[in-house]
C-alpha cells in the first residue's frame, strides 16, 4: 500500500466533553463505567482515568453538552513544535500550550475542519489510579465517532494531514480511519450536525458484554443496540446513552488492520477473504442480521 508518510499519531488519548449536569454525567463514568477521578481543573473540569493514564475522559461544566476536543498522542520523534508548524502550513490555527491542563505539560491545540479541536501531545502522566473491579471497568478508550457537517474535509484532515489509513465506510456516510492496528480509532459521520456520535471503550473479553449489560441495567441504563456483531470492524458492540444522551459503545473483538498488506487480519467470521477496506451498506450494520433500532446519523 503506497503512502506518502506514516501517521503522525499512534493512539487516541482522551475525549473532552462539555456537559450541562456535570455531577450526573460524572457519576455515570465513575459509578457505572468504573473510572477514577484524578484531578479537577480551575474551570470545574474533572479528569477521569480508566486505570493508567492521567485521563481518558474530561468533563467540563457548560450550558449545554458539546464535544470540546479530542486528544491524540504524537508518535515518538514528532515534537509539539513540529506539529504546530505543519498544522499552520496546512492552513490551520495552532497554539502551543504549557501547563494548560493537569497530566500534560505541553501540547498543541489545533482547530481542524468543522470546528473540531484537537490536542496533540507527546507525553501524558501515568497516574495509574488502578482499574476498578466493577462489571464494566473497560481496558481502554479505543475510538471516538464524530458527526460533522464538514465530514469530507475532516476525513481529508485525518488522511492527508495526520496520515490515517482508511479502513472501511458505510455508504460514504460513516468513514472509518486508523492510525494503528485497530480497525478504527476515528469514525467520521458526514451529516448536517456537529457533535460526538459515540465514544467507545474496549472491554476485557467477550463474556464481559453480558456482565456490563446486567450492571448497566441494574443502574437503570438500557441498551440501545446489541451487544451484537458489526460488519465494518466486526466488533461485538453494545451501545447505551450516558446521562447527556451521548452514546457509549462497549466492544470486543474489533478487526486488526495490517497496514503493510492493506487488509484486516483474517477472522473466521469474515464474509470476505482477504478482508480489504470496503463500502458497506446501511442495511448491513449487523453481521448477525439481528434487528435493533439504530440510526447511524442520528445516534
Ligand atoms: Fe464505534
Amino acid at each position: 500500500m503506497k503512502r506518502k508518510f506514516d501517521p503522525k499519531v499512534f493512539q487516541l488519548g482522551y475525549v473532552a466533553l462539555e456537559t450541562a449536569d456535570i455531577e450526573r454525567t460524572k457519576d455515570h463514568y465513575l459509578e457505572n463505567i468504573g473510572m477514577t477521578q484524578t484531578a479537577k481543573g480551575d474551570d470545574g473540569a474533572v479528569f477521569l482515568s480508566i486505570g493508567y493514564n492521567h485521563h481518558d475522559i474530561v468533563l467540563r461544566p457548560a450550558k449545554q453538552k458539546a464535544l470540546l476536543h479530542i486528544g491524540l498522542h504524537l508518535k515518538p520523534g514528532i515534537v509539539v513544535s513540529d506539529l504546530a508548524h505543519q498544522a499552520r502550513e496546512f492552513g490551520l490555527a495552532a497554539m502551543i500550550k504549557t501547563d494548560s491542563q493537569p497530566g500534560i505539560t505541553e501540547l498543541v491545540e489545533v482547530e481542524g475542519p468543522g470546528g473540531n479541536v484537537f490536542q496533540f501531545y507527546g507525553a501524558i502522566e501515568a497516574s495509574a489510579p488502578g482499574f476498578k473491579k466493577t462489571s464494566v471497568a473497560p481496558l481502554r478508550l479505543g475510538h471516538v465517532a464524530v458527526i460533522s457537517s464538514e465530514g469530507e474535509k475532516l476525513v481529508k484532515f485525518y488522511e492527508d494531514f495526520l496520515g490515517f489509513w482508511y479502513t472501511d465506510d458505510i455508504q460514504g456516510i460513516a468513514t472509518f480511519l486508523t492510525c494503528n492496528r485497530d480497525h478504527h480509532v476515528i469514525n467520521v459521520v458526514n451529516a448536517p450536525e456537529s457533535r460526538v456520535h459515540h465514544l467507545a471503550f474496549e472491554l476485557r473479553g467477550t463474556a464481559n458484554h453480558a456482565m456490563a449489560a446486567d450492571a448497566l441495567r441494574a443502574a437503570g441504563v438500557k441498551q440501545l443496540w446489541g451487544p451484537s456483531r458489526h460488519t465494518a470492524g466486526h466488533n461485538l458492540a453494545g451501545y447505551h446513552h450516558d446521562p447527556d444522551k451521548v452514546m457509549v459503545e462497549l466492544y470486543t473483538e474489533m478487526d486488526t488492520f495490517i497496514p503493510e498488506l492493506g487488509i484486516h487480519e483474517p477472522r473466521p467470521w469474515h464474509e470476505y477473504f482477504p478482508m480489504k477496506p470496503k463500502t458497506w451498506q446501511l442495511s448491513e450494520l449487523n453481521a448477525w442480521g439481528a434487528e435493533f433500532g439504530f440510526n447511524l446519523a442520528a445516534g
